[in-house]
């Protein structure tokens, strides 16, 4: 009798456990230009997502300018359409979830890292770490996010690879390992030696061709790369294996060392290496803290949280898609998930995969995957869904915005509606929102400045509202948060004009200069000042 009893849940969670192994959901995280979108397009092939290429590349030139990137996110085309690319291979489900590629940061790009089991962090062998690389990367630290390095554009003049290996520890603080090895430089690149299995993969023959050699020492080398380029090999993959780090998986998967590979996307080469990686070497959905506990990807009843809101995806639909990231459980069509932030019910009758250029229904979805969940508005980022119980995931993080305008209306009469849009704009996580205390025009803050003319073209668009921004005297702002409420009342008080509240009600302090932040956290050291800030 127990035995039927208890069968049933038994196979269930087993399925769940099953499913949620053979998912690696992951981001590429690159400075622009590195050739993100290039191995996209190539991860993508790869994965059988023929039909994905084209509208990846189309992405990639479209994005040139800031005009041309804005009109593709009016029509809530590619860039959008693509902010999830699922494919299989090898029995595996990639999830790759897309980070915006612009110059400009969005908080978008940030909050999808949070999303995330792994990242590769695309480099241009002639740059190596860039500016937007480390921003990128202290995201993922945030989360000690595992990450594999893909050294790009090896076909073309590149810096030394052990300079690079160097680089990448010195700035970002990161063991690195080499696990490929590149055979000549530039125009005489001849493919890669594989340090780990102790191949040659050549760099015209597709990934399934290595060539197994019994070691550095085998006279075939020669015979394969010329004597030169044998040689320059064998000093260098012995130096390499003596000075470097030795790949060492615990490490890579506590976020504290980077397998490094080498490779040119554009001649799609490596790519398939890299895959393997991945495949091998990425984690598949662990189990992600919560409050009041930690929540294991085999549990049975489904838990997920929403870590990006996007409107109008479908001009014929104008409604919201929240992006849900599941942590345990199987997800089926027609489920009720219970919202915890207000304890509404939340029907999931259609989820919705996101493929290049229609959306797909989801039959099912497991650990690891994404969905899409259209709603009116109910849905917000940082929620958490359960099938009932009262649990929060944390981290879904604010960033303290480098940004702040007022907002300018140019029709007075249209102030209401002002207020509804910005409050759904910030809703959706659009750009974040502050109310001064003393009861000035709305100030809104964004990580980048393309935030804003979004804004400023949504607000025209959607909700006819023209509007304009206007400096104010503030470069930074912060949280401030304390256990003396007294203290906290008195600090709002005495600064009436350099604070706010944000949109959830949390107490906000603005400064001018980095100096009077500093000044402000001496005087008041019963508060705190928090540049990051989880949702709710
Ligand atoms: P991004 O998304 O990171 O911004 O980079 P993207 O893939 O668009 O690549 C930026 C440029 O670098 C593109 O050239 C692309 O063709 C080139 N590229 C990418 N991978 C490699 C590589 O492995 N080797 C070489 N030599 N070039 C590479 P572009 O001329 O700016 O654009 P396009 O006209 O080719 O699209």
């Amino acid at each position: 009798m127990d035995v039927t009893l208890t069968a049933p849940a038994d196979a269930a969670a087993s399925e769940v456990a099953a499913e949620a192994a053979r998912r690696r959901t992951f981001a590429i995280i690159a400075h622009p230009d590195a050739g993100k979108t290039t191995l996209t397009e190539k991860l993508l092939l790869k994965g059988g997502a023929i039909q994905l290429a084209g509208a990846v590349r189309a992405k990639g030139n479209a994005r040139r300018t800031r005009s041309d990137w804005m009109k593709i996110e009016q029509d809530r085309g590619i860039s959008v359409a693509t902010s999830v690319m699922t494919f299989e291979r090898g029995g595996l489900v990639f999830n790759l979830l897309d980070t915006p590629g612009h110059e400009d940061f969005s908080e978008d790009t940030y909050r999808t890292l949070t999303a995330v089991d792994a990242a590769v962090m695309v480099l241009d062998a002639a740059k190596g770490i860039e500016s937007q690389t480390r921003k990128l990367f202290e995201v993922c630290r945030l989360r000690d996010i595992p990450i594999i390095t893909f050294v790009n554009k090896m076909d073309r003049e590149a810096r030394d690879p052990f300079e690079l290996i160097d680089e990448i520890e010195k700035t970002l603080a990161l063991d690195a390992a080499p696990v490929a090895w590149p055979v000549g430089r530039a125009s005489e690149f001849a493919g890669t030696w594989d340090l780990l299995e102790k191949h040659f993969l050549p760099v015209d023959a597709d990934d399934a061709s290595a060539i197994a050699l019994s070691g550095l020492g085998d006279p075939k080398l020669d015979q394969l790369v010329g004597p030169e380029r044998a040689a320059a090999l064998r000093e260098e993959a012995e130096l390499a294996e003596g000075a470097c780090p030795a790949f060492d998986l615990e490490a890579f998967r506590q976020g504290t060392l980077t397998p490094v590979f080498f490779g040119s996307a554009l001649r799609d080469f490596g790519v398939g290496h890299l895959l393997d990686g991945l495949a091998r070497y990425a984690p598949p959905p662990g189990a992600r803290e919560g409050d009041p506990r930690a929540v294991a990807p085999e549990e049975p009843k489904l838990t997920g949280f929403v870590f990006k809101v996007q409107a109008n995806m479908d001009p014929n639909h104008r409604d919201r898609v929240a992006f849900v990231r599941l942590c345990s459980g199987k997800l089926v069509k027609g489920m009720r998930l219970r919202q915890v932030r207000t304890g509404k019910q939340v029907p999931v009758n259609a989820p919705l995969f996101f493929f290049a250029k229609d959306r797909q229904v989801a039959e099912e979805a497991w650990p690891g995957d994404v969905v899409g969940v259209a709603n009116h508005g109910t849905l917000r980022i940082g929620d958490t869904l359960t099938e009932g119980e009262d649990l929060h995931f944390r981290g879904v993080p604010s960033f303290a915005p480098e940004i702040l305008r007022h907002v300018r209306l140019e029709d007075p009469m249209l102030a209401k509606k002002l207020k509804t849009a910005l409050d759904q704009l910030a809703e959706e996580g659009v750009v974040q929102l502050f109310r001064p205390l003393d009861g000035s025009l709305p100030v809104v803050g964004v990580v980048g400045q393309l935030q804003l003319d979004v804004l400023q073209s949504r607000l025209k668009v959607e909700y006819g509202v023209p509007a304009g921004f206007q400096d104010t005297i503030w470069s930074m702002m912060r949280w401030v948060t304390g256990e003396d409420k007294a203290a906290l009342e008195r600090f709002a008080q005495q600064n009436r004009r350099d604070a706010g509240e944000d949109h959830d009600g949390a107490l906000v302090a603005f400064f001018g200069s980095d100096w009077r932040r500093k000044r402000a956290e001496e005087e008041w050291p019963m508060l705190r000042f928090h540049a990051v800030r989880e949702q709710h």
